[in-house]
């Protein structure tokens, strides 16, 4: 895997191997390392042809020394790079001595290699056994200051990724100033690339944009202390054109739950730095003597063969490299979530009541939302108080979970521990513990403020109280909520001069709260949440499998927020759930099947009011779930190919529409036996009849059988048409018409084909004709806005197999 060469023409050649990637660095003459390439796998013979070459340096270009007078740092392809030297680009390192220098003079001194990973202390990182990733240390000198740095490379073969992080230590008697210390730094040749981003809000998460990297310097990052739903630290750089399934793309992930930073920038010579870490804006360190700096990891990755590659290399490293634990590989319980259901008006009956046609409907997992602890009626009081309401519940958590686990469900509780509001016990007792600049006014959000993570003491505290309250009942799972932005950011409990170290000390004390609590119990399954997705990162997955990935339920809006994670992250990391309609958050009404349709693409669960639905949509809840534990396992930890986006608006039929967009993903399972297939519209494009499937990712060899997901339609959807039919004629809405539709069920359009693989992803499968004003028949496919379907495809050797049964 990594590949030394000690004499490439006189110098140190660095080659990393993975299954199909390569990148490689070399020694210069004056010490520096160049980054020679990174891209799919090549053979690289030696550093001829792969090292630039330069004769002279550019005109009004600086130059390192007389001895390297035939190039400019400005010019060249760094491994690393910091201010002073001639390198004016945006550098990876910054730091001040002392004597109030800045110049960093870095040069390489020695590198070893080790199976397995260097640890990193106090913060997640990837993980792999000795014999899955291999490590390469390069240790850097300041030629002019007593600074150490070290590039530590993880080179995960068989994952195709490689991981990136520095480490700086202050050799001085004297504290030493950091200033910035990015995780990875990657110089590119010049060509035509395009930046993509995955920015957004609450309730709208993860909206890919793609910016053309033509001059300047474009970047993205988070200041909210949390790694933020306005940029996810994920983020990709493509060569132009290229596709889902063609072309050179990179994608970059950091192992970090708190503020970053991504820039790319094209310099004076066309080449592209890219660079991913803690975000620099507010951030200072000070290193006393002997001590290390240590920043996140970052995740590389590169495919030549289009961004569906790329997400499914980091779909599998996520899967098998950054979530750990019991509920790494395990299928994820169906759950029903009261908050949309109640908000915080709870109680032992009402959660009950739920919780009965939960299980009545095969729900798995009941789940107490807010609203059961202190005086939570409302967001205004209670954070940090975290014991029962006894109004609520007079029985305590025990006496609830109880009865819930007699019902044959298991229990499962929401906590935001990081929290405390100004009405509270614990902020009497201790208002030194909040986050906030003793003496002035403080910003709030959500009426909270946060507790000082990077106090040891507040750390002790989360770690017992949550102790208590997970040990109290039997607890299966856990949702970890995190529902504000830092403001007025000041520890109390450090000097004026380490102020700029706060942000970082809050996630490092977070991380120990959750290693602390993960470890003490294994077998809960925790689930991060922070407002939906304003912390979603590999951070959090690190110790939390899976993540509620948006407060926007709306089956249409989900479908891009989904598709947007499912660049960076697997599904069976993002939760999502069938909800009630009109939607909360759009108010929008779509199908109870697109709802379920959608929210089984992630890992399912419900957030409506069973309570108040009809025993007609109970059955169709009971028939969704009792489908979705029999592909579970497919649906959750399958392979996941995009097919259509909203965002490439295509028109089915090739005529020009602006209102109907098509979206289509494919989930197969590993071994390409299985696989899920969904379609869905956003709005209906008159007299388009005609629509295809053409999945991904099959094995064009194999005989599959496809089958749809065939369901009941609702007679009033065709409104007043009935009476083309009906003998007398019925008033729309009226008592005729409300019978009609309770005792007349049609069931939506038949498809059972059988097609070999290569028919299926080459030709396609063309589906019955959509209903267009005519044309009523069985054989006519229901399919209004918002419509969608979900396709089974099994291999004909697999026919009999699991799917017909329980699993
Ligand atoms: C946040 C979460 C919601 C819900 C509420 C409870 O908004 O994202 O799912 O838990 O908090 O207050």
């Amino acid at each position: 895997m990594i590949d030394i060469r000690e004499n490439d023409g006189g110098r140190t050649l660095f080659v990393l191997n993975t299954e199909n990637t390569t990148y490689t660095f070399r020694l210069l003459e004056n010490g520096q390392i160049e980054h020679l390439y990174y891209g799919p796998r090549i053979d690289v013979l030696s550093s001829d042809g792969l090292l630039e070459h330069h004769a002279f340096p550019p005109g009004n270009s600086s130059i390192y020394s007389s001895e390297c007078g035939s190039f400019s740092p400005e010019d060249m392809r760094y491994e690393y790079s910091a201010p002073g030297k001639g390198d004016i680009r945006e550098s990876m390192i910054e730091a001040v001595y002392a004597d109030g220098s800045r110049s960093l003079d870095l040069i390489y001194d020695s590198h070893e290699v080790k199976n397995g990973k260097p640890e990193l202390k106090g913060m997640p990182s990837s993980y792999g056994k000795e014999d899955e990733v291999q490590s390469l240390i390069i240790n850097l000198k300041d030629k002019n200051g007593p600074l150490l740095c070290r590039l530590i490379y993880s080179v995960f073969e068989s994952s195709d990724v490689i991981c990136r992080r520095t480490v700086l230590e202050n050799i001085a008697e004297e504290p030493l100033r950091i200033e910035k210390a990015m995780s990875m730094q990657l110089d590119m040749d010049p060509g035509s690339y395009v930046f993509h981003t995955f920015t957004g809000a609450w309730a709208r998460e993860m909206k890919k944009s793609d910016i053309p990297l033509k001059a300047g310097k474009i970047s993205v990052s988070s200041r909210t202390g949390s790694s933020s739903n306005r940029a996810n630290p994920f983020f990709m750089i493509s060569e132009k054109g290229t596709t889902e399934d063609y072309g050179l793309c990179y994608g970059f992930n950091l192992v970090y739950s708190g503020n970053h930073y991504e820039a790319a920038e094209r310099s004076a010579y066309g080449k592209i730095r890219v660079l991913s870490g803690i975000q620099p804006e507010g951030f200072e360190w000070i290193l006393d003597k002997g001590e290390c700096f240590e920043t996140p990891e970052a995740v590389l990755c590169v495919s030549d063969e289009g961004f569906g590659s790329l997400s499914r290399r980091f779909h599998r490293f996520i899967k098998e490299h950054i979530v750990r634990g019991k509920w790494q590989h395990k299928n994820r319980p169906v759950l029903l979530n009261s908050w949309e259901a109640a908000y915080f008006d709870i109680s032992e009956s009402r959660l009950l009541g739920l919780a009965k046609k939960a299980k009545a409907a095969g729900i798995e997992l009941f789940v107490m939302d807010d609203g059961w602890f202190g005086k939570r009626d409302d967001d205004s009081t209670s954070l940090g108080d975290w014991y029962v309401n006894k109004k609520k519940l007079p029985h305590g958590i025990k006496g609830l979970a109880d009865k819930i686990g007699e019902l044959g469900l298991k229990f499962g509780i929401w906590v935001e521990p990081e929290m405390v509001n100004e009405e509270s016990e614990l902020y009497k007792a201790h208002p030194e513990w909040a986050l906030r600049i003793p003496g002035k006014d403080h910003s709030t959000g959500r009426n909270q403020m946060f507790l000082d993570l990077s106090i040891n003491e507040v750390q002790e505290y989360i770690i017992n109280c949550m102790k208590e309250l997970f040990s109290s009942a039997d607890i299966s799972y856990v949702k970890w909520d995190m529902n504000r932005n830092f403001t007025d950011v000041y520890s109390a409990a450090l000097p004026a001069e380490r102020q700029g170290e706060v942000a970082h000390r809050y996630i490092l004390g977070l991380y120990r709260i959750m290693k602390e609590l993960t470890k003490a119990f294994p077998n809960i399954l925790f689930e991060g949440c922070a407002s939906g997705g304003n912390r979603f990162d590999p951070g959090i997955l690190s110790y939390f499998p899976q993540i509620w990935a948006s407060d926007d339920s709306d089956a249409i809006a989900r479908v891009q927020i989904q598709e947007g994670y499912s660049y960076g992250y697997p599904q069976c990391t993002y939760t999502a759930h069938v909800s009630d309609v009109p939607n909360h958050q759009t108010l929008r009404r779509t199908p109870l099947e697109t709802r379920f349709n959608v929210a089984a693409s992630a890992v399912l669960g419900y957030e409506c009011n069973l309570s108040d639905l009809s025993s007609e949509e109970l059955d169709v809840i009971k028939e969704q779930i009792s489908l979705y534990k029999k592909w579970r396992s497919v649906l959750q930890f399958g392979e996941y190919y995009r097919c259509r986006s909203f965002s490439d608006a295509t028109d089915k039929n090739s005529l020009e529409s602006d209102d109907n967009k098509d979206a289509e993903w494919v989930i197969v399972s590993p071994d390409k036996k299985k696989a899920v297939c969904v379609v869905l519209q956003q709005l209906v494009h008159p007299n388009t009849q005609w629509l295809m499937i053409k999945p991904k990712g099959l094995d064009p060899d194999k005989k599959y059988r496809i089958r749809s997901r065939v369901f009941k339609t609702n007679l009033k959807d065709f409104g007043g048409l009935v009476n083309y039919v009906a003998p007398v004629h019925v008033k729309q809405d009226g008592a005729i018409h409300n019978i009609l539709a309770k005792f007349v069920k049609m069931e939506t359009e038949k498809e059972d084909h059988l097609m070999s693989g290569s028919a299926l992803m080459k030709a396609g499968m063309r589906l019955k004709s959509a209903f267009s004003g005519c044309g009523y028949s069985e054989e006519m496919r229901f399919y209004p806005d918002h419509a969608s379907r979900m396709y089974f495809i099994e291999s004909q050797e697999e026919k009999d197999e699991r799917t017909d049964k329980p699993e």
